[in-house]
C-alpha cells in the first residue's frame, strides 16, 4: 500500500527532537556479524524500513536474530547456512551489497546480486570489486550476480580511486581476517566507517589509522563478538537542525556531535545562523530572517556531506538573497528541485550545480518524494507553507527516519500518514 503525508503547514511548532542512531553506521555493523561466529548485542539501532530489511537478509544466511526492545538487537551467528544474497532483498536496499567481504572473510565464498542503480545515481560497485580481488579474491559477473571466491584472504595494499564509503566498509570486513596486512588508501573517513573500525578493534581486531585516509589492517585469526552501542545519526541530526533555524529555534535537538557535523556547522555560521551546544544538545538561537544564502558543494568526509544537500536547499530557499550548491558525489541528486519549485522555490539547475533564489514562504502543493533525504527536504517545505501539503512516495522517508511524523506531531506539527494512489 502507497502511503504519503498529508501535512497542514504555517503552524509554530516547538519542543525537543532526539536523534536516532545511524542508519549507515547500523547496516554496515549488523552485517559485520558474519565474519565471526559467536553472540552479539546491538544498541541504538534505529527503528527502520532499512533495518528490517537487512534482519530478513541475515536471516536468511543463516543468523539467529531476536529483538531485545525497539532499538537493541541479539544476533547469533552459528555460522552461515546460505551464501547467496538473492535479487530481490539487495535490490530493496542496495547497502546489502555489503555482505561480500563479511561472506568471503568466513567462507571465503560469496554470491550476491548486483545491487543495480536507483534514483540518484548509476551506483557501481567496482571499487568494492577491485579491492576484493587484490586481497586474493576471484570475481566472476553473470546473469546480474557477482560470485567471489578465495583460497585465503591476503592482506594486500589498496589503492581507492574514489574515497567510496561502501567499498571502505567492504573491503575492512574481508580484510580484519586476512593472513596479513592491509593498507587501505584513499579510504572513506566518515564517522559510519570510524564506528565500524572500533567495533572490530572491540572485537579485538587491529585497525589503525581510524579516522583518516589511509587505514592499516592487520589480520587476526579470531574475533571475539561483543556488545556494541550505535553512533548518533549526524544526517537526521543535520535535518533537525534545519528544521529549528526554519522554526526560529524553537526546536532543541537532542544527540548532536559536533564534531561529526563539522563542516555543515561551520556553514551554517556563515548562513547567519547563531547557536550554542550542551554536551549533544544544540539550540539555535537565531531567527530564520537573520539568514544570507551561500555557497556549498558536497564533498567526501569530512568535506559538506551530500546527504544534507536536499535539506540544505529547503533552508537555503527561505534565506535572503541567492545561494549556490554543487552536487559532486551522485550524477543525479537534484530530483528534489522541481518538486520544491511546485511549492514556489525558484532554484536553477546547470549541470551538477543548482542556483537558489530566496523566497518568503513556500506555497503548499501535492509532490514526490525520489529517495530519502529528498522526501526530508519536502517535508521541511510543506511544514513552513501555509495550507495543505501532500508528499507522496514517504517509504522513501521511512527508510532514513525513525517514526518521523509521530516525532514531529509530539512538537505540533500537522502531519498524518494517508494512504495514496501514487
Ligand atoms: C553511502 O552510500 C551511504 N549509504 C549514502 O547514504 C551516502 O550518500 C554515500 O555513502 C555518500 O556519503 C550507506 O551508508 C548505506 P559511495 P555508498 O560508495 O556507499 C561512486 C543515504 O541517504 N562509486 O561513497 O553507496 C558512486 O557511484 C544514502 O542514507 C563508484 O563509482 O556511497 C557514487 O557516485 C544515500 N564505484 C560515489 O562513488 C564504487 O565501487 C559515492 O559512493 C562505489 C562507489
Amino acid at each position: 500500500m502507497v502511503e504519503a503525508f498529508k501535512v497542514i503547514g504555517g503552524k509554530n511548532i516547538g519542543g525537543v527532537l532526539k536523534v536516532e542512531g545511524s542508519k549507515n553506521a547500523a547496516l554496515p555493523i549488523m552485517i559485520a556479524t558474519l565474519v565471526e561466529k559467536g553472540t552479539y548485542v546491538l544498541k541504538n539501532v534505529p527503528n527502520l524500513m532499512d533495518i528490517r530489511t537487512l534482519v530478513k537478509l541475515l536471516e536468511s544466511l543463516g543468523l539467529q536474530i531476536e529483538r531485545l526492545d525497539e532499538n537493541t538487537y541479539k544476533i547469533e551467528n552459528n555460522g552461515l547456512t546460505n551464501l547467496v544474497a538473492g535479487y530481490e532483498l539487495v535490490k530493496k536496499m542496495r547497502a546489502s551489497f555489503l555482505v561480500m567481504g563479511p561472506m568471503l572473510a568466513h567462507s571465503k565464498k560469496a554470491k550476491v546480486s548486483l545491487p543495480g542503480g536507483c534514483a540518484i545515481g548509476a551506483r557501481p560497485v567496482d571499487l568494492h570489486l577491485k579491492g576484493f580481488e587484490a586481497l586474493g579474491t576471484k570475481i566472476t559477473i553473470d546473469h546480474g550476480y557477482v560470485e567471489a571466491e578465495t583460497e585465503e584472504l591476503k592482506g594486500a595494499k589498496i589503492v581507492l580511486d574514489f574515497p567510496s564509503v561502501g567499498a571502505t566498509e567492504n573491503i575492512i570486513m574481508a580484510a580484519v581476517k586476512a593472513n596479513g596486512t592491509t593498507v587501505l588508501e584513499n579510504a572513506a573517513r566518515e564517522p559510519e566507517i570510524e564506528d565500524l573500525c572500533n567495533f572490530f578493534n572491540e572485537m579485538g581486531a587491529k585497525i589503525t589509522g581510524i579516522g583518516t585516509g589511509t587505514l592499516v589492517i592487520e589480520g587476526v585469526e579470531k574475533l571475539n563478538p561483543c556488545e556494541y552501542t550505535i553512533i548518533p545519526d549526524r544526517i537526521v541530526a543535520g535535518t533537525f537542525v534545519i528544521a529549528s533555524i526554519i522554526f526560529d529555534g524553537k526546536i532543541e535537538v537532542e544527540g548532536v556531535r559536533r564534531e561529526h557535523l563539522e563542516a555543515f556547522l561551520m556553514k551554517l555560521e556563515e548562513m547567519g545562523v547563531k547557536y550554542e551546544i550542551e554536551g549533544e544538545r544544540l539550540r539555535v538561537l537565531s531567527k530564520l530572517e537573520d539568514l544570507q544564502g551561500a555557497k556549498v558543494t558536497t564533498m567526501p568526509y569530512p568535506g559538506f556531506p551530500t546527504d544534507l544537500q536536499s535539506p540544505i536547499m529547503t533552508l537555503m530557499c527561505l534565506a535572503k538573497g541567492s545561494s549556490e550548491l554543487k552536487e559532486t558525489i551522485f550524477e543525479n541528486r537534484f530530483m528534489h528541485v522541481p518538486e520544491l519549485n511546485r511549492m514556489g522555490a525558484k532554484i536553477d539547475i546547470n549541470g551538477n550545480i543548482a542556483t537558489i533564489k530566496g523566497i518568503d514562504n513556500f506555497s503548499s502543493a501535492e509532490v514526490m518524494a525520489s529517495d530519502l533525504r529528498a522526501g526530508a527536504s519536502l517535508i521541511l517545505a510543506a511544514l513552513k507553507a501555509e495550507g495543505e501539503s501532500v508528499v507522496n512516495r514517504i517509504y522513501h522517508v521511512d527508510r532514513g527516519y525513525e517514526n518521523l511524523e509521530l516525532r514531529l506531531k509530539n512538537i505540533g506539527a500537522n502531519i498524518e500518514r494517508i494512504k495514496a494512489e501514487i
